[in-house]
């Protein structure tokens, strides 16, 4: 029997995946990462405590699950090093209950500098998290990249490490204009910062093709969001792996049959983005102003304001093609309330006047594009921290079942709230 729950961002990120891993872990004996790094942020709370997670699986409050970081990840030894710390720091046996895959790639210091320098210029401008997280995973598929595992064969390291600084630092010097990086340094600090990871590194491939053949429960968290797919995204402006859940198996070394089983895909109640790029529903006057404080809409890893749009139904189908989503969790349903009328863009229209209801495939086909709408009312009374559906404004139930309607996919838990027990289960993914 698969007992796989795969949770991942249906829309551009910060969906909320970390309550929801955080939630759903209990049903879990493993919490596993496969893509993207410490261009994440995922918030769970410890009691009252807010703890913003990169690199690190949502399961890490519980004590008796195994959380992994698979092949897919992307490592920055340091940023790993300081997360670690942190939740040392408010008492979680972090290191005790996190395995990683030796066959992980490294993001080293050449990278965030390439990744600086590339934001710096306008025409290439992505705005990205400035985690390194393209170069990395460009220097993955040019063949040229390094492995931790590389780590414990200290000679080879060196000299690879070498052999790929100066490669860049030309481009750095010459091309970007920018300082070249340091290789005696950058070795340093690598070895350095690898001290206390290297302990924890193990197979995990192996570790879950076990734990699948004993029909273990095993999450697999998504990073980003299924419009950042390097693939399916609204490509330039994507990070650079693949998000949806075909990255699951190729991020984990486990076949897809065995590890893709139900795909919870977690939904924001509106959109958001942060960095540039086509968002044909974002709103700009006061009403955006007020989910995006409601909201607490800035970026968990730069702190920077998301950009704050309606629900999009055609990104959201698409997303269901691409991921295979089993069901829904709708998210921050609580941020509309007190909006008067609610927007949910069920197609787009052309500039002469023809309907559109696939998402196009050039960035310059976006110019071209303006949403159509149908309108909901909105609620007054407040379902913040409401447990209980029955509970729910009737406005608000219209509103999930409409987007089940356009969608064809059930909403199987409602956020409202940050915290854990803000949630309303209506069925649980586990239990199919
Ligand atoms: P992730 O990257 O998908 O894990 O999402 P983030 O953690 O970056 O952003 C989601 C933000 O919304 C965090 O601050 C969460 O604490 C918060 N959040 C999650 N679910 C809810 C919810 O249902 N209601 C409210 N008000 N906040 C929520
Ligand atoms: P979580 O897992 C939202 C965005 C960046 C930028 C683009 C490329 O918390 O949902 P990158 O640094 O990856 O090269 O940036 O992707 N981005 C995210 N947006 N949530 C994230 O992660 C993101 N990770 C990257 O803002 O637009
Ligand atoms: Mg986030």
């Amino acid at each position: 029997m698969n007992r796989s729950v795969v949770i991942l961002g249906v829309q551009w990120g910060d969906e909320g995946k970390g309550k929801i891993v955080d939630l759903m872990t209990r049903h879990s004996k493993y919490v596993v990462r496969y893509q993207g790094g410490d261009n994440a942020g995922h918030t769970i709370f410890l009691n009252e405590k807010k703890l913003v997670l990169h690199t690190i699986p949502s399961g890490i409050l519980y004590e008796g699950v195994l959380n992994l970081i698979a092949n897919g990840v992307m490592i920055s030894l340091k940023s790993l090093s300081e997360e670690l710390e942190s939740l040392e720091s408010h008492g979680i046996d972090a290191e005790n209950r996190l395995a990683i895959s030796g066959s992980c790639f490294l993001v080293l210091p050449h990278h965030v500098a390439i990744d600086r320098a590339r934001e710096r210029r306008e025409g290439s401008k992505i705005g990205t998290t400035l985690r390194g997280m393209g170069p990395a995973y460009e220097d993955k598929v040019a063949r040229r990249g390094l492995k931790l595992s590389d780590i414990f064969h200290v000679k080879y390291f060196q000299k690879r490490l070498k052999e790929i600084i100066d490669f860049h630092n030309f481009h750095l010097v010459h091309y970007y204009h920018s300082s070249s990086i340091d290789y005696q340094k950058t070795l340093e600090e690598t070895l350095y910062n690898s001290k206390r990871i290297l302990k924890i590194v193990k197979d995990v491939s192996e570790i879950l093709h076990k734990a699948h053949k004993r029909s273990e429960p095993v999450i697999y968290e998504g990073a980003q969001g299924a419009m950042l797919d390097i693939d399916q995204g609204t490509y330039p402006y994507v990070t650079s792996s693949n998000t949806t859940s075909g990255g699951v198996s190729l991020g984990s070394g486990i076949g897809p049959k065995r590890c893709i089983g139900h795909v919870l895909g977690v939904v924001k109640a509106y959109s958001t983005r942060v960095g540039l790029g086509p968002f044909p529903t974002e709103i700009n006057g006061p009403i955006g102003k007020y989910l995006r404080k409601r909201g607490m809409e800035y970026g968990s890893t730069t702190g920077r304001p998301r950009r704050v749009g309606w629900i999009d139904i055609l990104m959201i189908k698409k997303s269901i093609e691409c991921n295979s989503i089993s069901s829904f969790c709708l998210t921050k349903l609580d941020v509309l309330d007190g909006v008067e009328t609610i927007k949910i863009c069920v197609s787009y229209q052309n500039k002469q006047g023809k309907r559109i209801y696939t998402i196009p495939s050039s960035s310059e086909d976006w110019k071209n594009i303006e949403p159509i709408y149908e309108i909901l009312p909105g609620w007054k009374r407040s379902l913040y921290k409401t447990r209980d559906y029955c509970l729910l404004p009737k406005e608000a139930i219209s509103y999930v079942n409409r987007i089940e309607e356009l969608t064809g996919i059930s909403v199987c838990i409602i956020s409202t709230g940050p915290s854990r027990e803000d949630s309303i289960i209506i069925k649980n993914p586990f239990h199919r």
